[in-house]
């Protein structure tokens, strides 16, 4: 059977990180296409050449051609600009939303049948744009964030409690952004809810509400201090965890930016939930009952999300 094809469009801080990860994890064979010309190409040279000492078979290719992306099983789109200090994600809206036109319809035209993992901020609007200018289905369109933000918060809590990463679950929901809604009750260590362990005495309600907060701004964090550009290590594991769920039917569940139709109470709208990806993309989304208090929380967060799409509309009236 051949392997499988992963495309990779940006080749980036991030799209070469996703590169090197799906390569040494023997995910599929790999087309990096960019606009710059020779990034995707000198990144792809660099990482086959590192093949024979890790030991891995997969072929890398760099492109500026839309055609080489054909009959890609996988397309992971990070092409667009990041952030710098002092700018928000939303920020980043008018140029990358041209952007988006520009990936949506090279991925519809090359690769309808992919399932497609959108990186790009400002995340919750660019994956619904994306999704518009591609017009593929929407189970085989989603973004990146959750798992990513989940990650942060996990990571901040081993700390906290002194365990291993792997015992902490995290849950995340709402916006890639600053109103997305850590929920610390489905929070655990080795399913002893968030909330038990502050009566426990593992920690305080003023340490989890800081980490709360520490996780909310994990990207800006970051963005800080490399002061040239945004997190790119985490983000791209985050994305093959994803990638990689879809490859091997795995049906792991796990929150990204998926289109809710009727779940959660939304009318058709990308938002950071819990899903199952599998081999029919994202297959099921798990529609939680919230209290008053997350729900509210979730309304905010759907609300900044909402705006940012009117936002495109107002920018690009194909999308309107
Ligand atoms: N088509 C293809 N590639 C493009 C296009 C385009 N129309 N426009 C820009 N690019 C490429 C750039 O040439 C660059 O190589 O996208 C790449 C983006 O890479 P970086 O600037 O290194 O950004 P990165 O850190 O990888 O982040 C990419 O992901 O997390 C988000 O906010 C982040 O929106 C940003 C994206």
């Amino acid at each position: 059977m051949a392997r499988p094809k992963i495309a990779l469009i940006g080749a980036g801080q991030i799209g070469g990180t996703l590169a090197h990860l799906a390569a040494m994890k023997e995910l599929g064979d790999v087309v990096m296409f960019d606009i710059a010309e020779g990034i995707p190409e000198g990144k792809s040279l660099d990482i086959a050449e590192s093949g024979p000492s890790e030991g891995f078979d997969a072929r890398l290719k760099g492109t500026q051609d839309y055609a080489d992306i054909a009959g890609a099983d996988v397309c992971i789109v990070t092409a667009g600009v990041p952030r710098k200090p002092g700018m928000s994600r939303d920020d980043l809206l008018g140029i990358n939303l041209k952007v988006m036109k520009a990936v949506g319809e090279g991925i519809r035209d090359n690769a309808p049948d992919a399932f497609v993992i959108c990186i790009t901020n400002p995340l919750d609007a660019m994956v619904w744009a994306l999704r518009e200018f591609s017009g593929l289905p929407h189970a085989k369109v989603c973004g990146m964030a959750g798992v990513l933000d989940s990650a942060r918060f996990r990571h901040f809590l081993s700390l906290e409690f002194d365990v291993s990463m792997k015992d902490v679950t995290a849950f995340v929901l709402g916006g890639h952004g600053d109103t997305m809604v850590p929920l610390t009750r489905y929070s655990t260590v080795a399913g002893i809810p968030l909330p038990d362990l502050v009566k426990m005495g593992w920690t305080t309600q003023e340490k989890l509400d800081a980490i709360v907060q520490r996780t909310r701004d994990g990207g800006a964090e970051i963005v800080g201090l490399l002061k040239t550009g945004s997190a790119y290590y985490a983000p791209a594991t985050s994305a093959i965890e994803m990638a990689e769920a879809y490859l091997k039917d795995q049906k792991r569940v796990l929150p990204c930016a998926a289109y809710c139709d009727g779940q959660f109470g939304l009318d058709g709208f990308y938002v950071g939930v819990p899903t199952v990806i599998g081999a029919g993309g994202i297959e099921r989304i798990v529609d939680i009952k919230m209290t008053k208090d997350e729900q509210a929380m979730f309304d905010h967060s759907v609300g900044a999300v909402k705006g940012l799409v009117e936002a495109c509309k107002g920018i690009d009236e194909t999308l309107a």
